[in-house]
């Protein structure tokens, strides 16, 4: 029996957050968190799909049924099979999608694009299309606008190509960091909400114009900085710049208790630097440390009921793995 297994990675942004929505450039890397996306053929005529983290299972009698019966939460993976299918004529009446991912969802890792970029190249590689890794980037940017309104591009790239982006003004490019770096990335509790987080920003730059811009411009500037840091592999100048862009981000509003509790441990142990990664007001706080530095803090973390991973840059992007 034919099987495809694939995975691509999640992604934290390093810096910029927010600042990015107003043109200043942000630094997203991917990591070693993924996602999977495993296709079998069956001897039933039936088309099964089964979303693991959702402990949810769908059966299908062909893609006119799945097109009428899949729930609407799941329009973009159903975007991905109508269009596969319209511009390959493919046959997708005996085969078993099974989707699954180590990401906390609607955190700012990315989840939704890693699960786009997995699927759409596990239907590449069952069905031999030969989409480049372009396409496939392409496609699951088109999954992320139905999930997401207006995604800027960043978490299907870095999903698709692994590795650091610079990303400015809609122009990315690749940063090729010679070195390992650690981080771990610690979980709220709370998923966060971006549309409400990028509003509250809004809202105080309509209230306090100048004050509002002042911010964005130093976040932008840490993140120029922050660039030539991260090619030096200057590990405590990067915790510095994490910890000016997380007090930017505090004053901006967007932290938020269970953050600041995070990221004030982290320090307090010995991390060189801790921030909120993507929209903030929830989602996930990522610390750069030594090894054993963000050991001790896993486990500290632990006792107070947040859970974390540590992780490293993912260098190679989405992945045939069977
Ligand atoms: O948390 P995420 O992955 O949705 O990232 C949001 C990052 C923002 O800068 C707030 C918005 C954006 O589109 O870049």
């Amino acid at each position: 029996m034919k099987l495809v297994r694939t995975s691509a990675p999640g992604k934290c942004i390093l810096f910029g957050e927010h600042a990015v929505v107003y043109n200043h450039p942000a630094i997203a890397m991917a990591i070693s968190l993924k996602s999977t996306c495993e296709i079998q053929e069956c001897t039933k005529d039936k088309l099964q799909i089964i979303l693991r983290n959702y402990n949810q299972s769908f059966e299908f009698s062909n893609l006119n049924d799945l097109v009428l019966n899949f729930p609407s939460q799941y329009n973009q993976i159903r975007f991905c099979l109508e269009n596969l299918q319209k511009n390959f004529n493919l046959n997708l009446e005996n085969i078993k999608i099974t989707i699954a991912s180590s990401l906390f969802p609607n955190s700012g890792l990315g989840s939704s694009a890693s699960i786009a970029v997995a699927l759409v190249s596990a239907m590449n590689e069952y069905y031999k299309l030969n989409l480049e890794r372009e396409k496939i980037s392409d496609i699951a940017f088109e999954m992320e606008k139905i999930v997401h309104g207006a995604p800027s591009g960043i978490d299907n790239t870095i999903c698709t190509f692994g590795n650091m982006i610079y990303y400015e003004t809609g122009k990315f490019r690749n940063l090729i960091i010679p070195h390992e770096l650690k981080f771990l990335v610690s979980y709220t509790n709370t998923e966060h909400n971006t549309k409400e987080a990028i509003d509250k920003i809004k809202h105080l730059k309509n209230k306090n114009p100048k004050q509002t811009e002042l911010l964005l411009n130093k976040i932008g500037e840490i993140t120029r900085e922050a660039e030539k840091e991260l090619l030096n592999g200057n590990l405590s100048r990067i915790g510095k710049l994490m910890n000016r862009n997380q007090n930017l981000l505090t004053t901006l509003e967007v932290s938020n208790k269970a953050i600041s509790e995070i990221t004030t441990l982290a320090l307090k142990k010995g991390a060189f630097g801790s921030k909120l990664t993507g929209a903030g007001l929830g989602g996930c706080v990522i610390t750069l440390g030594k090894e054993s530095v963000l050991n001790n803090l896993s486990s500290l973390l632990k006792t107070k009921g947040f859970k974390s991973f540590i992780i490293n840059i993912d260098r190679e992007g989405v992945n045939i793995e069977q």
